[in-house]
């Protein structure tokens, strides 16, 4: 590539970059050949584990996202991590995600309004929504696919006000996947591999920039040390406990349940000057 006509300026200046960054680091550090094979063994690891979204998606994807979404108005973005599954089924707001008949854990009605940063509600914007269950497992990846393929996953499209209203599970806090080499640069280097509880939501509007974030919880043990640094203040939310006995009845809930009211906010398409 370098050095052909076909060079690709951007390119050029990026991997001339890195390695500059790279051989500054192998002199800092004073790093030996034993040490340069033993990174070479390991990158051969982590790509015959299929481990390579995974360790770039913990290590390089929040910075990323900061980088990428600076200037941008409304709610804040996040990470999507390795865990997107597309096409997932298509529902109507008000609705109940996917999930077993004996779903673990606590319900959680999400609600809102979807609206542009000028404040226009986003008539059928939709919101893609994924998570992990209460038990920290998510569908596709380690929930088996004949229980329920699309548990706790949905594409839901707001309503004529953008409105949402959605019945979903309390999420719990996992680890990302620890027992590769992911999971033993996280132990090698004194990280721990948590997660906070979240959810994950991919937002799109054709008239606006698509929203790709996570909502979460107050109180979880992991919400300053998230393993992916994705965590952002604006995205915390406090769910209310619901548990008069009369308002359970009527929603036919056997238990307390939990409810979380956010509104999103999406920026305009950009048009770029012809
Ligand atoms: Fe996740």
């Amino acid at each position: 590539m370098a050095g052909t006509q076909t060079a690709d300026a951007r390119l050029t200046e990026v991997v001339n970059d890195l390695l500059a960054n790279l051989r500054g680091l192998i002199r800092k550090h004073q790093i030996s050949h034993d040490e340069y094979r033993r990174a070479i063994a390991f990158m051969m690891e982590t790509a015959a584990k299929g481990e390579i979204p995974l360790l770039f998606d913990v290590f390089l994807e929040a910075t990323v996202d900061q980088v990428d979404a600076a200037g941008r108005g409304g709610t804040e973005t996040s990470v999507e991590g390795p865990f997107y599954a597309p096409e997932a089924p298509l529902l109507r707001s008000p609705c109940v995600l996917p999930h077993r008949a004996n779903e673990p854990g606590d319900i959680l009605l999400l609600s809102g309004t979807v609206r542009s940063v000028e404040g226009d509600a986003l008539s059928g914007a939709m919101l893609d929504m994924w998570q992990s269950d209460a038990e920290g497992a998510y569908s596709h990846f380690n929930i088996p696919a004949d229980q329920a393929p699309w548990n706790l996953r949905a594409r839901v499209i707001a309503d004529q006000s953008g409105r949402f209203e959605v019945q979903t599970w309390v999420p719990s806090p996992y680890q990302v996947p620890k027992d590769g080499p992911t999971g033993a640069l996280l132990r090698g280097t004194g990280r721990h591999a948590w997660r906070p509880a979240h959810l994950h939501l991919r937002i799109t509007h054709e008239s606006c920039e698509t929203l790709t974030t996570q909502l979460f919880f107050s109180g979880d043990p992991w919400i300053d040390s998230d393993v992916v640094g994705a965590v952002k203040q604006s995205l915390i939310v406090t769910p209310a406990k619901h548990e008069d006995p009369k308002d359970l009845k009527n929603k036919g809930f056997a238990k307390p349940y939990y409810s979380v009211v956010y509104d999103f906010s999406l920026p305009r398409v950009m048009r770029k000057a012809a």
